[in-house]
């Protein structure tokens, strides 16, 4: 993808985008975990950074949130410069990093208070903002615990309650909702869209596509420390195929016959897998679902199950550059089990 590269004002970016950067590489010993990468997130929108276990996602949060030095390239956040203006830079960002990060000893109130005090909120603005984040994460009932007594995912949602104490312009989350139940993943979704109607700009790394759909304007997918797509998340859905409708016949059987007299109706594009024993259809309007399910219908076959499913990050891989993720494609293996 082409940017328009236009001169950088007074701090260093170009004027609207909260995060640039420009060719990153960070090697560690032999690993190059970030091979030259390239990022824009406009100012009070969201970019999903999408990629495989071990692509690069940590590593780069943790370039720009200062915690690591890169070993060449630029970056700036909200202005400043990672590498000459790391103070700064530190104020106006909040991290939620990979593996919660909160004070066990400490209540799940106590350790948002102290964040607001230590982000030199003064004590009454401390209390009420820890209040408040505490109720929309639904953590109310347990604020007075110690955290050591919080399930994971209740660790995580203080976690990013506490990222989110100091109102920061710029929040990254890392995998935010990776291990939350649905319910939880919802709340965590919410929460990252009121920050963005509050004004924020956020920097989301995950393994989910359907995450990215639901929060992002733009994607960024990364694979072995190296850009390998870029645009607007609709762009990349009509590259990748938006959700596909997946049909369970009662009579696995008739899988053949439902692909053919689809084919005769008109829908072309229906594939079937006798493994899963589905019958796959990509969705490209409304009026294709109907016509599917009008077609199955009058013809009398019987359905054990519908379902819709976005694609998966395999899915997304496989369009993107006709492979699987390099990650996630298991290495061919060379130890044996043990023998017993
Ligand atoms: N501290 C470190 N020391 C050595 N190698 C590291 C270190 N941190 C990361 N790496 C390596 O750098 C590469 C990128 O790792 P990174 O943690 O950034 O990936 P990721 O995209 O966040 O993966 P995941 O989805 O598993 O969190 C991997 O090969 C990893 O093994
Ligand atoms: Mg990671």
């Amino acid at each position: 993808m082409t940017r328009i590269a236009t001169a950088p004002n007074d701090r260093g970016t170009t004027s609207g985008n909260a995060v640039e950067v420009r060719g990153i590489v960070k090697h560690y010993g032999e690993t190059k975990a970030l091979d030259g990468v390239d990022l824009t997130v406009r100012e009070g929108t969201v970019l999903a950074l999408l990629g495989p276990n071990g692509a690069g996602k940590t590593t780069l949060v943790r370039v720009l949130s200062t915690l690591i030095k890169p070993d060449a390239g630029t970056a700036y956040v909200g202005g400043y410069d990672v590498l000459r203006q790391p103070k700064q830079l530190r104020r106006t960002i909040g991290l939620t990093g990979q593996y919660a990060s909160v004070d066990e000893l400490l209540s799940g109130y106590e350790n948002l208070y102290l964040i607001g005090r230590l982000l030199d909120l003064p004590r009454r603005e401390a209390r009420a903002r820890a209040a408040e984040l505490l109720e929309r994460f639904s953590l109310t009932e347990a604020a007075k615990r110690t955290a050591k007594t919080y399930s994971g995912g209740m660790r995580r949602r203080l976690d990013l309650a506490a990222s989110m104490m100091g109102r920061p312009r710029v929040l990254y989350l890392d995998e935010p909702t990776t291990g939350l139940d649905p319910r939880t993943r919802n709340e965590v979704w919410d929460e990252v869209q009121r920050m963005v109607a509050e004004g924020s700009t956020v920097l989301l790394t995950t393994q989910y596509m359907e995450e990215a759909e639901q929060l992002a304007n733009e994607l960024t997918v990364i694979d072995r420390g190296r850009v390998i797509a870029n645009g607007a998340v609709s762009e990349l859905k009509a590259k990748v195929g938006g959700q596909t409708l997946q049909v369970r016949p009662a009579h696995p059987a008739e899988l053949p016959e439902m692909a053919r007299c689809l084919h005769e109706s008109g829908v072309l594009n229906a594939t079937v897998s006798t493994d899963t024993g589905l019958l796959a259809v990509p969705i490209t309007g409304e009026e294709q679902l109907t016509a599917v399910i009008g077609v199955l219908g009058t013809r009398g076959f019987a359905i054990a199950g519908i379902d819709t499913k976005v694609p998966s990050l395999d899915e997304v891989f496989l369009a993107i550059t006709g492979k699987p993720a390099s990650a996630a494609v298991p290495a061919p293996s060379l130890a044996k089990e043990p023998v017993a």
